[in-house]
């Protein structure tokens, strides 16, 4: 056996996972070791080497407070990250607390299915209506990013097949784009080694180029000239590919899988012309980006789109119960509604989509971003925060910082002239994550970026708070490469 087989099998015989089946309640019986042992001999850990964790164990996350986080040891971190984008009003919230608490002894669950509904979910599929960047017309409760991705996906298809075109069936997305994990919205991610040993993408989805303008554009090219090359580039391929075959084409308004890259000036208008001349069908995947990010309450009005579809989740309830959701206009509703009627049925859902318990929790946070009134509060901190990164500019390992409302990426080189990166065996990322760690600070780094987004109720203090320790994370790992 190796180490690692060797260290679960211990870990198996010392674990007391029997379950006593005498009496009326059924329970594990209490064990000795300590949750980090318990882990490593029972947990499968999303996005991680799995190997790898069963030598080096997980962190254990024990509580949160405002930005920060604790583990085991008592030690404290400031999330730069909010949890994956989700904690937007930071950690425990006693009024949303007590919303859940008051939902689930009035409704503990029911199904939306074959026209049953319940209040929560009416009050806030009529609030995502309100507050929708454009006119949208319905709204479908889910779970995650994912199944919202994945089900807007079965929603274009049932549009084109309502409209007699089932040929268009093509889906275009982005290089750097991230839509989620299930089969479908892993084959709309933009990124191939999420795609290694699963035998995935599917076919007919489709992704254009990077909008990475550093790492990206010719020599002397304008931001708005990279971002009509993308275009034309994007036109090219639906001639390609046949406009008759296309059904959508989806974006993310900052992609946060690139490294929380915004999109090059004019992206967004260029792009949106060519979808528009071709009849193609706009989903705006605003699971990142919405409730107040970019400094607006959506993704979509920063950046002007103008899409038909929008899938959003995270913030939608700080995550603080799983909950997604999909808006689309009337030009998509009036189709799927008739080939419902055609079909039967919408035939389609999830068992817990649109929870009660889920939808309370949502609809509270809605309410309390309308009183801190969020997407305002996130403007006015974004000159700090956009201060901050800029402030990293000298440093030798930062090639370039963009940024928007409460979003931020710092390229990472290691030769400012040339733009080099650091070969893959230096782990230039861990290093910096890691590095960041020891100086109290929870930083991302992806696709060569640090990737920044911290809780919205973040304090000016805080941000600088995040500069100052990114800088020393810096400098530790400047050493550290320097040295080998
Ligand atoms: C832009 C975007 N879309 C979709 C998803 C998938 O969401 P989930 O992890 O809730 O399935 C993510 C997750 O990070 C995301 O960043």
């Amino acid at each position: 056996m190796n180490a690692p087989t060797q260290m679960i099998a211990r870990l198996r015989s010392a674990v007391p996972l029997q379950l006593d089946y005498g009496g009326p309640t059924i329970m594990n019986k209490p064990s000795s070791l300590t949750y980090f042992e318990r882990d490593m001999a029972s947990v499968v850990h999303p996005q991680t080497n799995l190997l790898k964790h069963l030598q080096t164990g997980p962190t254990i996350v024990t509580h949160g407070e405002g930005v920060y986080v604790y583990d085991d040891a008592g030690d404290r971190f400031l999330d730069s990250g909010a949890a994956l984008w989700c904690n937007s009003l930071g950690y425990g919230s006693e009024r949303v607390a007590r919303v859940a608490y008051e939902a689930m002894q009035k409704l503990t669950y029911f199904q939306l299915f074959r026209g049953y509904s319940h209040g929560p979910a009416i009050d806030l599929s009529e609030r995502l209506l309100q507050i929708a960047p454009v006119p949208m017309s319905k709204v479908l409760l889910q779970c995650s990013g994912s199944e919202a991705n994945d089900s807007a996906v079965k929603i274009v298809w049932y549009y084109w097949h309502g409209l007699g075109k089932p040929e268009r069936r093509k889906i275009i997305s982005r290089q750097g784009s991230y839509h989620g994990s299930t089969c479908v919205a892993i084959s709309l991610t933009g990124n191939s080694s999420y795609h290694k040993s699963f035998g995935l993408p599917f076919d007919g989805f489709i992704h254009v180029d990077s909008l990475n303008y550093y790492r990206s554009a010719k020599p002397g090219e304008t931001e708005e000239q990279f971002s009509q090359r993308l275009a034309d580039a994007l036109e090219a391929t639906i001639l390609r590919e046949g406009p008759e075959t296309v059904a959508a084409f989806w974006a993310d308004p900052v992609q946060g899988n690139a490294g929380a890259l915004p999109p090059p000036k004019g992206y967004f208008e260029k792009v949106q012309a060519v979808l528009k001349k071709y009849d193609i069908l706009f989903v705006a995947d605003e699971v990142i980006c919405g409730f107040g990010r970019t400094g607006s309450m959506w993704g979509s009005q920063t950046y002007g789109l103008q899409p038909d579809i929008i899938t959003c989740a995270k913030q939608l309830s700080a995550a603080m119960l799983p909950i997604s959701a999909i808006l689309m206009n009337e030009k998509v509703f009036d189709v799927v509604k008739n080939e419902s009627n055609k079909q039967g049925a919408f035939v389609h859902g999830f068992t817990y989509a649109g929870h009660p318990v889920a939808a309370s929790v949502a609809l509270e946070v809605l309410k309390i971003y309308d009183e801190m009134d969020i997407a305002a509060r996130v403007k006015s901190l974004e000159p700090v925060f956009l201060q901050q990164l800029d402030g990293l500019t000298d440093h030798p390992l930062v090639g370039a910082v963009s940024g928007v409302g409460l979003i931020g990426g710092v390229e990472i080189v290691k030769d400012k002239e040339t733009r080099a990166s650091f070969d893959a065996g230096v782990d230039i990322g861990g290093r910096i994550v890691e590095n960041a760690r020891k100086n109290g600070l929870i930083l991302r780094v992806a696709s060569n970026r640090i990737a920044y987004s911290p809780p919205l109720i973040i304090s000016e203090d805080e941000i600088v708070d995040i500069g100052t320790r990114t800088r020393a994370a810096l400098d530790d790992t400047l050493a550290e490469v320097r040295a080998l």
